[in-house]
């Protein structure tokens, strides 16, 4: 099972909208997928049990921190998931070797699924730091108009701390500007910084501020199959699926044509 985590410590900048939608693009792959919605607000778990891809394991996100052991079960649908409510708060005081059972919890879940993706909530808690020991790949969602490059930094910071300390493996695959609007000449110039700032760490494929998404996600659905609906989605589609297939091309995804 590979495993992915989507991270920022700011809030509303893309966790859940592109976590969703690369759990569905890989589940309509044919792929079985883990989610595990790893934030107290639980969005995710809101947007996805809309969906009919998917059914929810049998048991909450807080038992994967907890060490008695999870109760058996086989993935009856493309995406099992794991799903969150606020009792998930309670994790921020939990003790520091909590991280490692949830690993340990992840390893053991690891031959059901091909996939893991977690969405993660907006702070550089003991939460993160859990789905970070315990992935393969990370990458964040940005978003231009309010960036901070000292937020930006501390993330970074958290991430290579992770893996020289716990996580080897760990591979960051960078920025994702999202909640672009390409007509503000003032994030044009942002985006230039933030490319001479961070160069080879953004991610070339943003993704323009559209209510489709926000829509599409209210409706469990992944913006592609909002496109007989709005012109504009097929837009963001386009953007979205050149952000995921960059991110899984990085994280070795088979293509069901390339098989072929
Ligand atoms: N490109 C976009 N265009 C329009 N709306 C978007 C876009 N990306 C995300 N949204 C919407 O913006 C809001 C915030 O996005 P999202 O919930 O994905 O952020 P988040 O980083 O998960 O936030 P939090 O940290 O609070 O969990 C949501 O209502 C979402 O539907
Ligand atoms: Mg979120």
């Amino acid at each position: 099972m590979i495993r992915a985590s989507v991270a920022n410590q700011k809030g509303g900048v893309g966790k859940t909208a592109l976590s969703c939608h690369q759990g569905l693009s890989l589940a309509e792959q044919g792929f079985k997928v883990l989610f595990i919605d790893n934030d107290p607000q639980g969005n995710s778990s809101y947007t996805l049990q809309k969906n009919s891809m998917t059914t929810l394991a049998p048991f909450k996100t807080i038992q994967l921190y907890e060490s008695t052991p999870l109760p058996d079960f086989q993935p009856e649908t493309p995406i099992t998931l794991v799903a969150a409510d606020r009792s998930l708060s309670k994790v921020a005081r939990f003790e520091t070797e909590a991280p490692f059972i949830f690993r340990e919890h992840l390893d053991k879940l690891g031959d059901k699924f091909d996939y893991c993706v977690m969405d993660n909530p907006p702070t550089l808690g003991l939460g993160l730091i859990a789905s970070l020991v315990s992935s393969d790949f990370v990458y964040s969602p940005i978003e231009i108009e309010d960036y901070s490059i000292s937020g930006l930094e501390q993330l970074q910071q958290t991430i290579a701390g992770v893996k020289s300390r716990h996580n080897p493996n760990l591979k960051y695959l960078g920025m994702i500007p999202n909640r672009m609007n390409t007509r503000d000449n003032r994030q044009k110039e942002k985006l230039k910084k933030l490319l001479q700032h961070f160069s080879d760490k953004i991610i070339k494929a943003p993704v323009v501020q559209r209510s489709s998404i926000s829509e599409a996600l209210g409706k469990g659905l992944p913006i592609w199959e909002m496109q007989k609906e709005r012109s504009a989605a097929k837009q963001a589609t386009e953007e979205i699926r050149a952000a995921l297939d960059f991110i899984e091309s990085q994280m070795g995804v088979k293509k069901q044509t390339e098989e072929a």
